[in-house]
């Protein structure tokens, strides 16, 4: 069987290791042939592939990106784009797509296999690790370790010059980077954008750490709101799946606890360092678990499924399932960690 492979959405480190374990067990255990098709649903969408055999994916496990690019182009919102791909799957003998994806580009894989007979496998992919169904994504471990190791740097300075730090991370829906590089980060406050904050509360914290002689660190997700406002923008600006930029949060906070509190207060914003180079050892490890399972699947004929990490198992769930509502930060979860903060 030919079998096509996409990577949409923001890209994510271990992309290239799922499209490299997929190849090399299609090839070698089942005798697939594959194509690639460029910049996610914009690939089949346009006719845009590339060739996808053992040579194409040497060497390519250790690197971030996507040797296949990547887009957030919607194909539900293109004129025809549904029989303009099932024309480029017919023209090209493509059986089967796996469609590495965050919810958005799943929600599309879904859909097709679901409503239009379009054969598709589904492999979770997103740094902010907000897909029910799966333990974990890929990504999400490496983002944690940059953001981290951010944070353990922020630390020095801050104390140095005895000024609050807030930093910025990913997180649009759910606050995980925040809260696991928060708390391994040693910050002070974790902001979420499951949870309103209270600007007095922040900058209540933000005094008891300067009394005991220490400079606070605030860790605060992008989607992260105050208790009496919006979500702070970066502009108007939507992609084609209707979500907003972000990011401006931080300096909207370090402005603030400095208004409030007379601190000085500096903003470090780390935005897409967060999603680029190479992936953790286990980003590695699960990316390649999952396309080894992927082709299992294709091979099977079970399509609609997504693959998932349970525990330490990989099971398969059905796409349109795992991709109807998003894993945020349960509220037990959150209070647990608030023991630090202050
Ligand atoms: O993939 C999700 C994400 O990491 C969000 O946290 C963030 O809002 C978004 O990507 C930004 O991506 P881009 O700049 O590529 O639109």
């Amino acid at each position: 069987m030919r079998v096509g492979v996409l990577t949409g959405g923001g890209d994510c480190p271990g992309l290239n290791a799922v499209i490299r374990a997929v190849v090399r067990k299609g090839v070698q255990e089942y005798g697939h042939e594959f194509v690639g098709f460029r910049d996610g649903w914009r690939g089949p969408l346009e006719g845009r592939s590339i060739r996808l055999d053992i040579p194409a994916v040497r060497g390519i496990l250790p690197r971030g990106g996507t040797i296949l690019g990547s887009s957030r182009t919607n194909p539900l919102k293109e004129e025809d784009g549904i029989r303009r791909i099932k024309d480029t799957l017919a023209r090209q003998r493509v059986g089967a797509l796996i469609t590495i994806g965050g919810e958005d580009t799943l929600g599309v894989a879904a859909r097709l296999s679901d409503e239009y007979q379009v054969p598709c496998v589904g492999v979770p992919k997103t740094i902010d690790n907000d897909l029910s169904a799966t333990d974990y994504t890929f990504g999400f471990d490496t983002a944690v370790g940059i953001a981290t190791e951010a944070i353990d740097r922020l630390h020095t300075t801050a104390e140095s010059h005895m000024r609050v730090l807030v930093v910025e991370v990913m997180g649009r829906h759910a606050g995980w980077i925040a809260l696991h590089s928060g708390l391994a980060g040693g910050a002070n406050v974790i902001l979420i954008p499951e949870q309103r904050f209270d600007i007095e509360q922040v900058c209540a914290w933000v005094t008891s750490r300067f009394r005991a002689s220490y400079a606070p660190i605030v860790v605060v997700a992008e989607g992260a709101m105050p208790r009496d406002g919006d979500v702070v923008l970066k502009d108007g600006s939507l992609d084609s799946f209707g979500h907003v930029r972000l990011s401006g949060v931080g300096e909207w906070l370090a402005k603030e606890i400095e208004r409030r509190t007379g601190k000085e207060a500096r903003t470090t914003v780390l935005g897409h360092v967060q999603r680029g180079g190479t992936p953790s050892a286990f980003d590695r490890w699960l990316a390649t678990r999952f396309g080894l399972h992927a082709i299992d699947a294709v091979h099977e004929g079970d399509f609609g499924m997504m693959v998932a990490l349970r525990g330490t198992d990989i099971v398969r769930v059905p796409i349109a399932e795992a991709t109807a509502r998003l894993k945020t930060v349960d509220p037990e979860l959150y209070t647990e960690v608030g023991v630090f903060f202050g």
